[in-house]
């Protein structure tokens, strides 16, 4: 039974069974409660789960593709040493919202595994949580599974999606593999690598709170989920899921680019597999929309990326290669994922290009590694530098380190982390030392917040309150109220002039000092600006109506998005200048040119729809016939009578 034939399989299964076959969602979840990837099929039904929404289906199906890289679910510490973890997986799934329960659930279960599919009954074991009669009762009397091999486990079989989130007791199901992979035992005292959990049913029932505290769900509902990999593995009898046809073509692949062979020797075995895997989970990652970064889920996936090199360099490949690992990972699943193959230059240019920015310190740094792996330690400054200036992952020089037995003083490196954000810190802050924030505090306690006038007026009346030399020869000048917008939330400061009785000075920009404090970031151009002085304050006016009009224009792409792509679609920053706007928005993947076009159909309608935009045109129309009537007449009498005739029919009240 290959990838696709059980795909197939399984979701006909339970579309027999009434259930509505539902797409993979992103790795990128959205739910507020949900772990920073998505980690299983249930993650896109949380709220379905917790009665926030109500399931569209009382029943679904799924193959949901998952991510185990971070947080309470992360399988990289197994990874490549065990016959069945991967960091990137398919899980199979069948789901139950408020309506069947368990006894349907393991039914179908054990009627899919031994007669569908093709597992002898006779080698399955199952646990059950400690507390669970019932799940153990229908094991046993209405399946019939002999009680020596169902066995009660506590935590082990209680599911939880990350520290808060839905939650259950579960059980699950085992294959035994035979004496040649461990002791005899069943899962619960056996060898893992024997006994191989292989399908999860978990019997949702409670939220886990952030406090710890568990409550009951609205209902009571069925969460399965199968690793696609591991029940190849075992249907196909081979010994690791790499081994399976889902993985290992990548490991072939590896192979022919290193020149290895794949089973002749144990730590390139590993090394092997891990780019197996990893280019898979890349791969992904970068087709939902996750940038290689220093950040978040960024650095997840560039760690990623970064150990995938490091183990091609352990295998001696020396030139870049993820292109064609990503490549062939997007022909062995772009049909079961289309998602994948319609943004593969994408994935393949992105992942290209940081395997590319990698490599340009990557002998360098192995070289560095190396004198320390050779000394039998790694330093804390040493690993520093590594990350700091080699790009290397504290996580992958660890690993690199462990392969080697040598350990890493990471306290030493956390310590040379933390004196450089201080250092970092110190230099914003000596950035500003030249503007002395003790003044700024000062003159606030002297003087309140700026009162700002730029809603009503362009041009504001004020008084020259401190006039502040900065570091680079610019002035800050500070008023007690100003027309001036300062820089906020992505919105570009105004500039214009301030002139008094004796200068004039040109603002260059405007900033925040502090909280409400208007800095004035001038430079004179005429004369002198003095403390005390009245000044009139101006700002450029035009410039001000390009920056509202790309304000508003960041309005309508978020809108238009979400008409688009969806109400997950959320702001996640922005910038608006006066000549240009960037608006970031989180989306599962790149937008295709017909999403692009729709957007763009969809906002540019909006704004020719706008209120305040018919308005002002017609305004404009009306003057324009004004104007054309009153070069017409001979006379003021004329002049004078139509103005009024025309007067009384905009504000009638006037009259
Ligand atoms: N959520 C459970 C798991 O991931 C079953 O799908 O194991």
């Amino acid at each position: 039974m290959d990838a696709n034939t059980l795909r197939r399989a399984f979701t006909a299964f339970f579309e027999e069974r009434g259930h509505t076959s539902v797409d993979s969602a992103s790795l990128i979840p959205h739910h507020p409660s949900a772990p920073l990837f998505t980690n299983s099929g249930m993650m896109q039904f949380v709220p379905y789960f917790l009665g926030e929404e109500s399931a569209p289906w009382p029943r679904a199906t799924s193959i949901q593709k998952c991510v185990r890289l971070s947080g309470k679910h992360n399988d990289l510490g197994e990874l490549g040493r065990t016959r069945r973890h991967l960091t990137f997986f398919e899980m199979l799934g069948n789901w139950s919202f408020g309506d069947y329960f368990k006894e349907d659930a393991i039914g179908w279960a054990w009627a899919l595994l031994t007669e569908h599919v093709g597992f002898d009954g006779d080698r399955l074991w199952v646990t059950v949580h400690v507390d669970d009669d019932e799940a153990e009762a229908i094991w046993h009397e209405g399946v019939g599974l002999p009680l020596e091999r169902i066995q009660r486990l506590d935590k082990e079989n209680f599911w939880e999606m990350g520290p808060t989130g839905p939650c259950g007791p579960d059980s699950e199901i085992h294959f035994d593999c035979g004496s040649e992979w461990g002791e005899e035992g069943g899962p619960a005292g056996g060898g893992d690598d024997r006994y191989i959990e292989f399908w999860n049913l978990v019997f949702m029932s409670y939220f886990r709170h952030t406090d710890g505290t568990l409550t009951d769900l609205p209902r009571h509902n069925i969460d399965t989920g199968g690793g696609l990999e591991r029940w190849l593995m075992l249907l196909q009898g081979v010994p690791t899921v790499f081994d399976t046809d889902a993985v290992r073509p990548l490991i072939e692949v590896a192979e022919s680019l290193s020149g290895t062979t794949y089973g002749a020797d144990d730590r390139s075995d590993v090394a092997l597999r891990v780019v197996a895997d990893h280019a898979r989970s890349m791969a992904f990652l970068v087709g939902d929309g996750v940038v290689p970064s220093n950040e978040d889920r960024g650095y997840v996936v560039r760690s990623v990326i970064r150990r995938a090199v490091t183990r091609g360099q352990q295998l001696g490949v020396d030139r870049p290669f993820l292109g064609a690992l990503v490549r062939r990972t997007i022909e062995l699943l772009g049909g079961a994922y289309p998602e994948l193959t319609s943004g593969a230059d994408v994935v393949v240019d992105t992942i290209e290009r940081e395997e590319h920015r990698f490599r340009q310190t990557l002998a360098t740094g192995s070289a560095l590694l190396d004198v320390e792996l050779a000394r039998g330690a790694v330093a804390g400054e040493v690993a520093f530098k590594l990350h700091d200036t080699y790009g290397f992952p504290i996580e992958v020089t660890e690993e690199m380190a462990a392969e080697r037995g040598v350990a890493v003083d990471r306290a030493g490196f956390d310590a040379a982390m933390a004196t450089q954000r201080a250092r970092g810190k110190e230099s914003r802050r000596g950035g500003e030392a030249d503007l002395p924030v003790e003044v700024y505090r000062r003159l606030a306690e002297r003087a309140g917040a700026t009162e700002f006038t730029g809603r009503e007026e362009h041009e504001t009346k004020a008084r020259v309150l401190e006039v502040v030399q900065a570091g680079d020869g610019h002035l800050e000048i500070f008023l007690d109220r100003t027309p001036f917008y300062a820089e906020s939330g992505g919105q570009v400061g105004d500039t214009g002039t301030i002139t008094t009785d004796t200068g004039r000075a040109e603002v260059l920009d405007t900033t925040y000092a502090l909280p409400g404090l208007h800095r004035h970031v001038a430079r004179v151009v005429e004369g002198e600006i003095l403390e005390g002085q009245e000044a009139v304050a101006t700002i450029d006016d035009e410039r001000r109506q390009a920056i509202r009009r790309n304000h508003t224009g960041t309005h309508l792409l978020h809108w238009a998005l979400r008409q688009v792509l969806g109400d997950h679609v959320k702001q996640q920053g922005s910038l608006v200048g006066p000549d240009y706007l960037r608006f970031d928005f989180s989306h599962h993947g790149p937008l295709t040119a017909e999403e692009l076009a729709e957007v763009e159909r969809l906002a540019n309608g909006r704004i020719l729809d706008n209120e305040p935009v018919r308005a002002y045109q017609t305004t404009m129309e009306h003057a324009r016939h004004v104007a054309r009537r009153v070069m017409s007449f001979d006379s003021e009498r004329q002049v004078m009578h139509f103005l009024r005739e025309e007067t009384r029919k905009i504000i009638p009240e006037a009259f």
